[in-house]
């Protein structure tokens, strides 16, 4: 292209320390074009939106808008220049309600006073852009992490921006939801706005990209067109292709002792009625869409949270309700769907929060053993490929997808033998994924069980042994994994449940 780009960063590098993340990457972003960066967890990409959003200032290299050098010291030096980023970590305030968070930072005033009225219509309209139907008045922390991700990317649409950065704006959502938000960057894109667009769900790169840097280490690789087939841009990105994507085979053998039994669990507002079995060896997915009540009824079995019916029994002993020590002791491990939030301690180091679930059950005579709780957090993070350069760093500083792994190395250090995971492969590149399941297939092979709730279908499809389908709080159905298609788990989840007998 000719034409002279909105923003370039050119030859920049980043250091942390010792380590060097970016290395002499030149990107552009040209108007109405959206720029895609494609590489493995830890290649470098949030690294470099961070340096066009004012987070992070590059060691080397320098960063032009419209051909001309600027600095950006901070982010409101980037907002001011037009570029809003929705990062890859949501930046939600919690306690706030949905219109203050999208408003935030512009809150409309009158006379001196928060005007409400129009506070709620501004953050209103913004919301109507993605088709968010949600209260504008709703505490952002009571929503799920799919409606945060929604008002996060409201938010930055709600600002005029001739530059928007998406880091993995569609990891927490469903088809549906990726085809509004979709949608919104078509219109900006014939508007002329330039976006730099990042997600480990390659079928999205051709759909709305037009260019991708591939970085490998920091380096950029390649630059090919959007159109290039999936395959090559997996070779590209992890330099090698990857031929098995679901590497589950044809489901446990024998039939295995039962270790988990859930029975009439309700839980108002949230689930009701749920019951079912699983065996050693098996993987029970449980599909349905948001807003089922999928993650709530894990939360509930991992004691994360109470319910008002039912039992929860693991290997003949029945749980607490609310009580996730008891759960944890009764071999129970949850990766939840929020990492941040629920999952990390995100100063602790990945040494200690590998650790948490293990250090007291391991301490012999009330000592702990730190010698050996760290030899095993060492040798998981690197069957886990966790990408690091020190055990002791803080979690907050591994890219997105290690975190999710760290959650993952957590129960596989304790031994978990029921592990509920939600969501487990979010955020995690394709090789990676890879591995993750090769892991679920490992501890289902050495007598381990796994409840597994998941939007992407095709790895609830590709890894379950079962399928149960949940629609507005119930079961709508369960499923072999010879019966579980597309068709007939959505069939499923969409239908109407037939209402209880009088
Ligand atoms: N503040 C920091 N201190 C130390 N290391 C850091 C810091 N921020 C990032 N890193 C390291 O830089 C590397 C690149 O991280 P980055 O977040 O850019 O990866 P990414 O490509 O976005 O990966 P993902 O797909 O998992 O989101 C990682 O190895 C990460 O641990
Ligand atoms: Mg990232």
């Amino acid at each position: 292209m000719t034409q002279q780009p909105l923003l370039t960063l050119e030859r920049v590098s980043k250091s942390f320390g010792p380590v060097t993340v970016v290395s002499d990457v030149t990107v552009h972003v040209h108007a109405g074009a959206v720029q895609v960066l494609l590489g493995e967890n830890g290649a470098g990409k949030s690294t470099l939106i961070k340096m066009m959003a004012g987070v992070h200032q590059p060691d080397g290299g320098r960063v032009l808008v419209d051909g001309r050098p600027v600095q950006l010291p901070n982010v409101h030096a980037a907002e001011q220049l037009g570029i809003a980023t929705i990062h890859q970590e949501l930046n939600l305030v919690g306690s706030l309600s949905v219109a203050e968070n999208v408003m935030m930072g512009r809150i409309p005033t009158r006379f001196g006073l928060v005007d409400r009225r129009e506070l709620r219509a501004r953050a209103r309209a913004a919301l109507d852009l993605i088709g968010l139907d949600v209260d504008v008045d709703a505490r952002v922390g009571d929503l799920g992490i799919a409606r945060q991700q929604l008002v996060e990317i409201a938010k930055a649409l709600s600002v005029d921006a001739r530059i928007l950065v998406l880091d993995e704006p569609t990891a927490a959502l469903t088809r549906r939801e990726t085809e509004n938000l979709f949608r919104v960057v078509a219109q900006l894109r014939a508007r002329g706005v330039g976006m730099v667009f990042i997600s480990h769900h390659l079928d999205e790169i051709a759909e709305i990209g037009d260019t991708v840097l591939v970085l490998r280490d920091g380096h950029a690789v390649a630059e090919v067109p959007a159109s290039t087939p999936e395959d090559e841009l997996v070779r590209l990105m992890v330099g090698r292709s990857i031929d098995e994507q679901y590497p589950r085979g044809t489901g446990p053998v024998a039939e295995g002792t039962e270790v988990l039994a859930v029975d009439g669990l309700s839980s108002a507002g949230s689930f009701s009625d749920i019951s079912f079995r699983v065996r050693q060896g098996e993987v029970l997915g449980i599909a349905g869409l948001v807003g089922a009540g999928r993650t709530e009824l894990l939360r509930a079995i991992a004691g994360a949270d109470r319910y008002d019916a039912g039992t929860v029994t693991v290997r003949g002993r029945r749980l607490r309700p609310g009580d996730v020590g008891a759960a944890v002791a009764a071999g129970v491990g949850h990766v939840p769907e929020d990492r941040k939030a629920q999952g990390l301690v995100l100063d602790a180091s990945v040494n200690d929060n590998l650790g948490y679930a293990t250090l007291a059950s391991t301490a012999r005579m009330g000592l702990v053993d730190f010698a050996g709780q760290r030899r095993r957090a060492e040798q998981v993070a690197g069957t886990l490929r966790i990408r690091m350069h020190d055990i002791d760093q803080p979690v907050r500083s591994l890219s997105g997808g290690n975190q999710q792994k760290a959650v993952f190395g957590r129960w596989v250090i304790a031994g978990s033998t029921v592990l509920l995971l939600d969501e487990p492969t979010r955020g995690v590149d394709v090789g990676a994924k890879v591995e993750i399941y090769e892991l679920i297939n490992a501890i289902t092979a050495g007598g381990g069980a796994i409840v597994m709730v998941s939007s992407e279908l095709p790895e609830v499809l590709g890894m379950s042994d079962r399928v149960l389908v949940m629609r507005d709080g119930r079961i709508a159905g369960e499923l072999s994994a010879a019966e579980a298609t597309q068709d007939a788990v959505m069939t499923l989840a969409t239908r109407d449940v037939a209402p209880a007998q009088p």
